[in-house]
């Protein structure tokens, strides 16, 4: 059985034309532009690509988008500073300080500063409480974007065994809460897990989320399985170049599950779609 590939990237421009629509909207009917703020502090190369592609996207939708780029050097009273302008700032519904920061800043408490209603990645403690019990909070891209993939492919999830391979705050723990609250059997996985095999081989839905290159076989996955490949890993690809692999092995995986998300193509622009996503729903519960 050869696996239906679920194409990412394909979802992400359907998600992303529907962001247009509701900004025209919003622009038209209300007469405000949706705003994302993005701050990046020092020269990381992985997150300045990631965040010109989201200032990138963040226009072609019709948003308006700030870039706040920060010396490496940076103290923390300055970012808080700008945190609160930010929060501040009507024309700026949604901010989002890309992580991780240099080690001599405090992630929790920059997140911390964070306006909740403008925390479009869903990471203050506000968001994970409303998430975790159920109410209407700001929820992390890339388990939203997970959520949303396997909702299309598999309709009502209901009842279905879901194995979320990371403990991340950022992935793993609010991709349970999502499962959960689509009426999943939850289990998260992770390196102290005994057994993980004989715990993957139960799932109807495996979401891998641990940043380790293959590491997901395809005797781990149950026929007819739906595997969400969230890692993105660049290794060796000899010659002097690199390329981009997930955490499943996805030619073995492939060859068993029912469906599974390609690395690069799959998890990847579902994230910053909904991103978009995300600013468009902080700016009409702005404005609403
Ligand atoms: N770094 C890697 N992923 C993310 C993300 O989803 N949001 C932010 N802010 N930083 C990240």
């Amino acid at each position: 059985m050869a696996a239906q590939i679920i194409d990412g990237k394909a979802f992400a421009a359907r998600v992303r034309d529907k962001v247009a629509g509701h900004v025209a909207r919003l622009v038209s009917g209300h007469g405000v532009t949706p705003g994302l703020a993005v701050v990046l502090v020092g020269e990381d190369p992985a997150s300045q690509v990631y965040v010109r592609s989201k200032g990138r996207m963040t226009v072609e939708v019709g948003m308006a988008s700030f870039e706040h780029r920060l010396a490496a050097d940076t103290g923390e009273t300055e970012l808080l500073d700008l945190i609160a302008r930010l929060n501040a700032d009507p024309s700026v519904h949604g901010i989002l300080v890309q992580l991780p920061l240099p080690d001599h800043l405090d992630e929790a408490l920059v997140i911390a500063a964070i306006d909740p209603a403008k925390d479009v990645d869903g990471f203050h403690i506000s968001n994970v409480g409303l998430l975790a019990t159920g109410q209407k909070a700001m929820v992390p891209c890339t388990p939203l974007g997970c959520l949303m993939m396997l909702r299309d492919h598999l309709g009502d999830l209901s009842g279905l065994e879901a194995v979320v391979i990371g403990r991340s705050n950022i992935v793993g723990k609010p991709m349970a809460q999502l499962l959960l609250g689509d009426s999943c059997t939850v289990t998260i996985a992770h390196s102290r897990t005994r057994d993980l095999p004989e715990v993957v081989r139960r799932a109807d839905i495996v979401v891998a989320a641990v940043g380790r290159p293959g590491m997901v076989p395809g005797d781990w996955i149950k026929p007819g399985a739906t595997v969400i490949d969230v890692g993105i890993n660049r290794v060796d690809a000899g010659e002097g170049k690199t390329r981009l692999v997930g955490d499943c092995d996805f030619d073995s995986c492939a060859a068993v599950a029912g469906a599974i998300t390609p690395v690069p193509g799959g998890v990847g622009p579902m994230t910053i779609a909904c991103l978009l996503a995300n600013t468009v729903t902080a700016c009409s519960r702005a404005h609403g």
